[in-house]
């Protein structure tokens, strides 16, 4: 075989393969051996650069490289959908449709996915661009960032168009969502409201190799060309399934209009359960003749329709706002509210963001407001009722100046929306919270320790600070409220027992500001121990990665404040761990020794490589196919219904992430 016949053979190999994983949830061949091809294939294509292509698996790595954007026209424009939320409009439209055509016909009904449209080309079977829609004639290229998105076929197989347009939607799965969402808050990062919203944020990214990590999906449902299979649009998506294209499973075609609707209340409460966000239904008339024959608005085609699902919604009386201080002294404001029913459950407070987010509504007390569920993590208010204001109108809302815990006045970052709360070392909420963030369970991981006992520790004077923790004696708790000599001497052992907990941990206990569990990670790592970090400078810490200027700043200005290095030296004192140790360092125990582990489906916390090596590394194996001698299963999101299936059968123990990553924290 000549390279070049390797090249392509390896090329298809990992096409397939992808396909099976990502599109069919049917992985073939094991984590490792797709891995090795992948090696194998960048390693021929980097030795043999005249053999490049575009559209070589190698490509969905992304890369680093900054990229502004080029904006190109689309071939046919990207023309929005008429509206409605009720369903006497959707009964409008279909009379419409019946009067105008005056012949029978079938409406394709689907879901309309709620993330960021996305135009893919392909010619001769390969994509060769991905536009966003921009304004609907023109939109940013941004086909390096698509061509990381796993589901996205870079090459087609079967019986394809020579060249054709397909579009659908780009989407954030909701657990991806709040994973991203979990690091960002840990990074203290602002967070992406909404999966929407990060899904158009990453597509958006400069730098491919971001998206490349942020776990996007797609659903691709518009297919536009002059030469595609035939004249129903949903049997022509049921080719371009073959194809290699993701598309989606819940289309229905209805006869009447009664069909539709019971599509659309089916689809009202189910949606829940899908894995990525929805908004409402869209419907089609499937036969592409007769779609040309309604034609066009100026606006939106007269042959569709989206029927959104009401915004959960409801209308309730504001009746104070609070003030929380967070463990890094940021202050957020609270909506305390009438009690309300929304989408399943009581709320009774809501977020209020900002100083400028009540300034903008221009809140007053007693005010009727609407508050929203939506995709949204928390509820939030979107309004204000005005006109149900009448004569007495309750005092207006106005950002707090001073600290509601400690008094002291608050100051606002220069370019940031927060206020906060300067009195880091003596304010209460903040001591607590970092005092609780260094016991959780990502971090000392101490056993028997909650917030309500470093709080009743607090109150009762024992503890100031993480390292009071290590003085601790089960006589000083024996005694406390609802605190018997079992549950002081188990406190007492967690806390001896965090001594041995590796030094990144311990570096991301400290609650740097900016120093997450990732950053932790690469600092441990760059600098091995306390004492490299306490004295690197600026450029120093700017050189490893992930590490930026702010960063860089917030490590520099935790060391500055005596206070906190004193905390530090209290803590080596104690006996935590302030360096790499010789395991550590190669990262290795016998935790999981003699055996046999299948990994399966889609992770929030690591990737399947990241499982595999610390399956390996703890002494485990790794397997590739389920049999008798599986010991247990690591499975993610979306497992392949044939896996679960053998895995019952054989009555062999399933581990999601949680409980997998627990075990291999304990000791
Ligand atoms: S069809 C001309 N189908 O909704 C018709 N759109 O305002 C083209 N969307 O921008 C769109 N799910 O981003 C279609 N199943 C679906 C959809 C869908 C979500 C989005 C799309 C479009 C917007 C329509």
């Amino acid at each position: 075989m000549t390279v070049k016949e390797k090249i392509d053979q390896l090329r298809a190999d990992l096409h397939r393969h992808n396909y099976n994983y990502y599109v069919l949830n049917a992985p073939e061949i094991s984590d490792k051996e797709f891995d090795d091809m992948m090696r194998e294939l960048q390693d021929l294509e980097k030795a043999h650069p005249e053999y490049m292509d575009k559209t070589s698996p190698t490509m969905r790595v992304g890369s680093d490289l900054n990229k502004n954007f080029v904006q190109v026209a689309h071939k046919y424009p990207m023309l929005s959908l008429g509206n409605t939320y009720s369903e006497n409009e959707v009964a409008d439209f279909y009379d419409r449709v019946k009067k105008s055509l005056n012949e029978d016909f079938e409406v394709c009904c689907e879901l309309k996915y709620d993330g960021t449209s996305i135009s893919l080309t392909y010619e001769d079977g390969k994509l060769v661009q991905a536009v966003t829609r921009g304004d609907g004639e023109k939109g940013d290229d941004v086909t390096d960032n698509v061509k990381t998105i796993r589901s996205i076929p870079l090459v087609l197989h079967g019986d394809y168009p020579k060249s054709f347009e397909i579009r659908g939607e780009i989407l954030m799965p909701w657990e991806s969502f709040e994973a991203l969402n979990r690091e960002r808050e840990l990074r203290e990062e602002p967070l992406f409201a909404n999966p929407r919203n990060a899904a158009s944020g990453t597509l958006k990214s400069q730098n491919s190799s971001v998206v490349a990590n942020r776990k996007l999906d797609a659903y691709l449902y518009y297919l536009l060309g002059e030469n595609l299979p035939g004249d129903g649009h949903y049997e022509n998506l049921q080719a371009a399934k073959n194809w290699g294209f993701k598309i989606s499973d819940h289309m229905h075609k209805a006869q009447t209009l009664q069909e539709i609707f019971d599509y659309i209340r089916y689809w009202d409460t189910e949606r829940k359960n899908l894995p990525v966000a929805t908004d409402g239904i869209v419907l089609k008339v499937n036969s592409l003749r007769q779609q040309r024959n309604l034609g066009y608005t100026a606006k939106s085609p007269r042959w569709a329709i989206a029927y959104k699902f009401q915004a959960e919604r409801a209308l309730t009386r504001l009746n104070k706002v609070s003030y929380q201080v967070g463990r890094t002294g940021a202050i957020t404001p609270v909506a305390n509210l009438d009690p309300v029913q929304l989408s399943g459950t009581i709320v009774k407070r809501a977020s209020l963001h900002n100083a400028d987010i009540i300034e903008g509504l221009d809140l007053h007390i007693g005010d009727l407001v609407y508050v929203e569920k939506g995709g949204e993590i928390i509820p939030k208010i979107t309004g204000v009722d005005k006109d149900a204001r009448g004569m007495m109108l309750g005092e207006k809302v106005r950002f707090i100046t001073h600290c509601p815990e400690c008094g002291s006045p608050l100051i606002r970052y220069e370019g940031e929306a927060a206020h906060y709360c300067p009195n880091e070392t003596a304010c209460p909420p903040q001591i607590k919270g970092k005092i609780e963030h260094f016991i959780s369970r990502r971090a000392m991981n101490i056993d028997g320790l909650g917030p309500e006992t470093v709080d009743l520790f607090y109150q009762v004077g024992l503890i100031k600070d993480a390292s009071d923790l290590y003085a601790l004696k089960v006589e000083d708790i024996m005694g406390l409220e609802r605190m018997g000599r079992k549950s002081a001497e188990n406190i007492i052992r967690g806390i001896e027992a965090s001594k041995s907990v590796p030094f990144e941990r311990v570096l991301f206990a400290l609650g740097i500001r900016f120093v997450g569990e990732t950053v932790a990670k690469k600092l441990a790592h760059a600098l091995g121990e306390i004492e490299a970090i306490r004295g690197a400078g600026l450029d120093t810490l700017k050189a490893i990665d992930e590490i930026g200027e702010k960063i860089a700043q917030s490590i520099v200005a935790y060391f500055d404040n005596p206070m906190n290095d004193a905390l530090v030296k209290r803590l080596e004192a104690a006996g935590l761990q302030f360096c790499r140790s010789e395991e550590e360092l190669e990262g290795r125990t016998d935790k999981l020794a003699g055996l046999s582990i299948v990994i399966s489906g889609v992770f929030a916390h690591h990737s399947r490589d990241e499982y595999k090596s610390l399956i390996e590394k703890n002494g485990g194996k790794n397997v590739g196919s389920i049999s008798s001698k599986t010991s247990f299963i690591l499975a993610g999101e979306n497992m392949g219904p044939s896996k679960l299936e053998k895995a019952q059968k054989l009555g062999i123990r399933i581990l999601n992430e949680d409980e997998f990553l627990q075990m291999l924290s304990e000791s």
